[in-house]
C-alpha cells in the first residue's frame, strides 16, 4: 500500500474512508473548509486541495454557496464479478447499523419483510408443546441437571447423525457439540479457529450476522465474489488464500443468505480439497439446508470434508422453532476448541430442549412437517417475486432462490436503500438495506426482504408502498408498462 506524501493526501484519504465506511453517505454534506481547516491544524489552502482530488475521483460535488457534498454514485461500489479477483481484506463496522434495522423492524404494525423468519401459524408448535409437556413430566430430573460442563443428549446426537448417513462423509458423535442456536455454533467457531486480526474470506454479499461475528472478534473480512445460483467462487477464494493470509472461510453454501444460492457439489469438493490444502478452518452455515426447494436435500460442505477441517453449524430456528434455540456444530478436529469457548461463553445448552427435539425427531413428523414448509416458502417467495415485479421501479432485478426464505432486490444505481430505510418504517414497512451485508459498503442500491410469511393482501400492500417510496427515488425515465424488463440474477 503507497502511503500519503502530502498532507492533503492524507486529509483526502481520511475522508475517503470514511465515506468508504458508509459514515459519511450520499447526499451528507461534509464539514466547512474552514471547520476542518481547524481542527485538523492546517491551510484552508490544504484542504481544498484534497477536496478538489475527492472532486476529480467523482466521490463528492461542491455546490455554490453549499458547501461540498458525498456523491449519490460513490458510495456504491461496482458489484463484484463472481469471477473477478477479491479485494483487500477491511476491518467490519456494520454491528450498529445492523442492531438499528433489526431494532425498527420490531416497531408494531411494521410488516414483517426484515427479519428472515417463518410466520408462527407454518410451525408445529402445537406438536412440540405437546412433546414438552411430555418430557417435562415423565423427566422432572432435567430441572436439576444444571452443571457447569457440556452435556450433549445423547439421543440428539444420534438423530443429528442419523440425518446425516446419506451424506458421503455422515457427522460423527466425537466432533458433535450441541449449541443454544446457530448463531451460538458460529461464534464459537470464529473464536475457536481465529486470533484478533486474522482474516476471514466471507461471501459477497454476506449474511450481516456474519460481519458481525467478525467485527465483534477483531477480525478482518476479505469479500468473495459470488455467483447468484452457485454461491461463492472457488476461482475467485483460490486466488485469496494462495498467499497464506487467509485464517478461515465463512459461508453458508446452501440457500445462502441473502442470495438463496445452492453451491454445486463439485464446487464444495473443491472447496473442502482447496482449503484443506492451504490450513484454512472452513466455518459453514448449513441452516437452510433443509429448506431447499429442489427434489433432494443438498449435501453440506461438510460431506466432502475428509480431514477434519469443516466446522459445520446450524439448528433448528428456521425449521421447528427459534425459541427452542437449540443449534449444533460437528467441529471436526477443532472439537476441544470449541467445547473451550462454549464453557467460558455460555457453559451447557438446554437440557430440556435437547431432550424435546430429540423426541420430535423420533416421531418421524420432522420430514412430513419440513415437506409442507418448504412448499409454503417456496410458494411465497414465487408470490413476493410477483409482487417486486408489480411494484418496484423498471430496471429492478432479483435473484430465483433455490431455498431459504429470503429475496435479494437490486434496484437502480440512484436508490440508496439506507437513506430510504427511515421512510419505509414511517410507512410500516421494513426491510434489511443492502449496505449491511458488505463490509466495504457495497449493496446500497439492493434490500433483503423475507418471504417467511403467507402472503396476504397485507403483505401485498407493503410491498406497492415500498415499491412507491422507492420509485420516488429512482430519478430514471419510466418506461412504457410493456417494455418493463424485470430481469432476474442468472
Ligand atoms: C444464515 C443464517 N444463519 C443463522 C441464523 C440464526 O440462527 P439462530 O436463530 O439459530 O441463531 C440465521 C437467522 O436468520 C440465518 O439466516
Amino acid at each position: 500500500m503507497v502511503h500519503p506524501t502530502h498532507l492533503y493526501e492524507q486529509l483526502a484519504d481520511d475522508l475517503k474512508s470514511i465515506i468508504a465506511a458508509g459514515n459519511l453517505r450520499p447526499g451528507d454534506r461534509l464539514p466547512s473548509v474552514r471547520r476542518l481547516a481547524s481542527e485538523r491544524h492546517l491551510s484552508v489552502s490544504t484542504v481544498l486541495q484534497a477536496l478538489r482530488q475527492l472532486e476529480e475521483g467523482g466521490l463528492i460535488e461542491a455546490r455554490p454557496q453549499s458547501g461540498y457534498f458525498v456523491c449519490h454514485t460513490s458510495a456504491r461500489r461496482p458489484q463484484p464479478d463472481a469471477r473477478s479477483t477479491p479485494e483487500e481484506p477491511v476491518p467490519v463496522d456494520v454491528s450498529q447499523r445492523v442492531m438499528r434495522v433489526l431494532q425498527a423492524g420490531r416497531k408494531p404494525g411494521v410488516a414483517p419483510l426484515a427479519f428472515a423468519l417463518s410466520d408462527t401459524t407454518l410451525l408445529p408448535l402445537a406438536a412440540l408443546q405437546r412433546v414438552y409437556s411430555s418430557v417435562v413430566r415423565r423427566h422432572p430430573r432435567l430441572l436439576e441437571s444444571g452443571m457447569h460442563i457440556q452435556i450433549d443428549n445423547p439421543a440428539l446426537i444420534r438423530q443429528l447423525i442419523l440425518r446425516s448417513v446419506g451424506w458421503p462423509g455422515p457427522l460423527s458423535a466425537g466432533e458433535l457439540v450441541i449449541t443454544n442456536s446457530c448463531t451460538e455454533a458460529l461464534a464459537l467457531c470464529v473464536r475457536a479457529v481465529t486470533r484478533p486480526g486474522d482474516t476471514v474470506a466471507v461471501e459477497s454479499p454476506a449474511y450481516y450476522l456474519m460481519l458481525q461475528l467478525l467485527e465483534s472478534a477483531g477480525l478482518k473480512a476479505l469479500e468473495i465474489p459470488t455467483d447468484p445460483r452457485s454461491g461463492l467462487s472457488i476461482e475467485a477464494l483460490e486466488l485469496a488464500t494462495r498467499d497464506g493470509r487467509v485464517t478461515a472461510c465463512l459461508l453458508v453454501a446452501n440457500a445462502s443468505n441473502p442470495l438463496g444460492s445452492i453451491m454445486p457439489d463439485e464446487h464444495k469438493r473443491r472447496l473442502a480439497k482447496l482449503t484443506a490444502e492451504r490450513g484454512v478452518a472452513v466455518i459453514e452455515d448449513d441452516i437452510f439446508g433443509d429448506l431447499h426447494f429442489g427434489s433432494a436435500r443438498p449435501w453440506p460442505i461438510k460431506a466432502f470434508d475428509k480431514t477434519g477441517n469443516v466446522l459445520h453449524c446450524s439448528s433448528f430456528s428456521k425449521s421447528l422453532s427459534p425459541a427452542l434455540a437449540i443449534g449444533y456444530v460437528a467441529a471436526g478436529r477443532y472439537r476441544s476448541q470449541v467445547v473451550l469457548q462454549k464453557a467460558i461463553t455460555s457453559g451447557p445448552t438446554n437440557a430440556i430442549m435437547q431432550q424435546v427435539v430429540a423426541e420430535y425427531l423420533e416421531t418421524g413428523a420432522y420430514d412430513r412437517h419440513m415437506r409442507l414448509l418448504r412448499r409454503h416458502h417456496a410458494q411465497q417467495v414465487d408470490a413476493m417475486r410477483a409482487a417486486v415485479a408489480r411494484y418496484f421501479p423498471a430496471a429492478t432485478r432479483m435473484t430465483e432462490p433455490q431455498g431459504g426464505l429470503v429475496l435479494w432486490v437490486e434496484l437502480p444505481d440512484e436508490i440508496d436503500t439506507s437513506a430510504l430505510f427511515d421512510r419505509a418504517i414511517a410507512s410500516d414497512v421494513a426491510y434489511v438495506p443492502g449496505e449491511l451485508f458488505s463490509a466495504s459498503g457495497m449493496y446500497r442500491n439492493c434490500l433483503r426482504l423475507n418471504c417467511g410469511n403467507p402472503f396476504t393482501p397485507a403483505i401485498d400492500d407493503a410491498v406497492r408502498r415500498l415499491g412507491a417510496l422507492l420509485a420516488q427515488q429512482a430519478t430514471m425515465i419510466p418506461l412504457p408498462v410493456s417494455d418493463r424488463g424485470y430481469s432476474c440474477f442468472r
